[in-house]
């Protein structure tokens, strides 16, 4: 069942307490299944030019108050913070946002331990610099419905002044809505509350809006520092955009070193991102594949670690246990609920297929650009990556790092506890090499008319 369909089924008007017509769309909705789409970057040389463009794509930006409907295509904005001072902020505004969205993603270098090969210095030169100002996702259900939604937006930039069209980025999936390795994804989204869609029986509760939206009370019971005037903070967001290049064929290559036979390719993997190809996780399908199972939006996320606390079905050091602990003891106190994301993520280049080798990747071939949304997406990404991500002391694993998604300067191992005694693979190397990437805030509608406007200028 596709998720919109359950989502769909179980939407409650009567159970809604945010501002849904206030909050864009790409917040709450999920990717269509299959999917097209395109990314778009824009950098900001006159900032009554760039207002004016604001005001008018305002008014193609759908809002969130149908999130559970189909829609052909939907066309989301944020902003990065160089971006709100070249628009012509006023000053206490772009005081009152985060420090770490002030200096961006390049500067918070250290703190999200993107060195070596992933250092800023070798990045896209779109993400370099602070030149990416404005940034568009366009998802769409096909290309029909995505041309169209590029035609506005293109007309709306042709006829602007003062815009610089960086580049952009075309990406999709089909119906299997696999990424670069052949594993469906996006998956696992928290619930949020008050959007009116309850966890079905048996799933994680809710969290609290204010994870998400800006301006409602968080998991602390109260709400995060809004960023000022109240127009533009309320319900609008921050994002988190990385662009990865996938080494897939140095992955197969890793899987065709440690297994013999195609099955057993297939069960390394699948230990290393927690869940099968098709979806189904790990602890749900302990034997092997079962394809209904993770194409089921009812079942293929009803599950949690708590009888697998060795880590036998499931790895500690899986992909997906790693973001996800779900209840699974880790040494170092954290708040699992506080570290939710909503990822929007995005697929580009051929579906995935056994026989792509190392000598076949790079050139900006296969990839993803990983983007997610949350109130705290800052303090949110700079744990993961130095804790859950570049890091295994949490699972008492040392310096062993995430196997998808881990910085790897040397080559590094991944730990498969057995019986009677435990797998160590060797021979782990940067799967996803970091392009570029960087911090940025969600308006809300309200707010994206209010930048367009431009009251305060004198
Ligand atoms: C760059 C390449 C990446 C790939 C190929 C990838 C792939 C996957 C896959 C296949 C899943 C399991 C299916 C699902 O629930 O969607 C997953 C889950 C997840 N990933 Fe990634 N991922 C990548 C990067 C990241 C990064 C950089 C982060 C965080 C900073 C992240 C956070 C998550 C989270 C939170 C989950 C859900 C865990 C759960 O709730 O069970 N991923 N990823």
């Amino acid at each position: 069942m596709r998720i919109l369909d359950t989502l769909r089924s179980r939407f409650r008007r009567d159970r809604v307490s945010l501002q849904l017509d206030d909050i864009q769309a790409l917040i709450l909705r999920s990717r269509p299944e299959p999917y097209v789409g395109l990314h778009a970057m824009l950098h900001v040389e006159d900032a009554a030019g760039g207002r004016d463009l604001i005001a008018r794509l305002a008014r193609h930006i759908p809002s969130a108050a149908d999130w559970t409907e189909d829609l052909t295509a939907w066309t989301g904005i944020a902003i990065s913070h160089a971006g709100l001072q070249a628009l012509g902020l006023p000053d206490d505004a772009l005081a009152s946002f985060p420090l770490a969205f002030r200096e961006g993603m390049a500067a918070r270098a250290h703190q999200l331990r993107d060195s070596g090969e992933n250092a800023p210095d070798t990045w896209e030169p779109a993400y370099r610099d602070k030149t990416c100002h404005i940034a568009l996702s366009i998802f769409a259900a096909d290309k029909a419905a995505l041309d169209a939604a590029v035609a506005t937006a293109m007309g709306i930039h042709a006829a602007s002044t003062g815009v610089r069209l960086i580049g952009t980025h075309e990406f999709g999936a089909d119906e299997d809505a696999e990424n670069p390795f052949g594993f469906r994804d996006s998956i696992s989204q928290p619930t949020v509350a008050g959007a009116g869609v309850d966890p079905q029986p048996g799933q994680e509760r809710a969290i609290a809006a204010g994870e998400f939206i800006l301006g409602e009370a968080s998991e602390t019971g109260e709400p995060l520092v809004l960023p000022q005037p109240e127009v533009l903070g309320r319900n609008g967001s921050f994002v988190v955009l990385r662009k990865y290049d996938s080494r897939v064929g140095a992955f197969n290559d890793f899987l065709r070193a440690h297994a013999e036979t195609p099955e057993d390719r297939h069960r390394l993997a699948a230990k290393m991102f927690g869940r099968w190809r098709s979806g189904a996780p790990l602890i749900l399908a302990p034997d092997g594949e079962d394809a209904p199972l993770g194409a089921d939006g009812a079942r293929n996320n009803d599950f949690d670690y708590a009888d697998d606390a060795e880590g036998l079905i499931c790895p500690h050091a899986a992909h997906a246990r790693r973001m996800n602990p779900r209840g699974s003891p880790t040494t170092i106190l954290a708040d699992e609920n506080i570290h939710r994301i909503i990822r929007r993520s995005s697929t580009f280049g051929p579906k995935w297929t056994p026989d792509v080798t190392a000598d076949q990747d790079g050139d900006d071939q296969r990839g993803l650009f990983f983007i997610f949304i949350s109130a705290r997406a800052f303090d949110t990404i700079e744990f993961l990556q130095q804790e859950w991500i570049n890091r295994g002391n949490f699972l008492d694993l040392g310096e062993e790092r995430d196997p998808i998604v881990g910085l790897h300067s040397e080559p590094g191992q991944f730990t498969i506890p057995a019986r009677p005694v435990r797998r160590r693979v060797s021979g782990v190397t940067t799967f996803n090499r970091l392009r570029g990437g960087e911090y940025l805030f969600m308006p809300s509608l309200s707010a994206l008319h209010w930048i367009g406007k431009g009251d305060w200028v004198a």
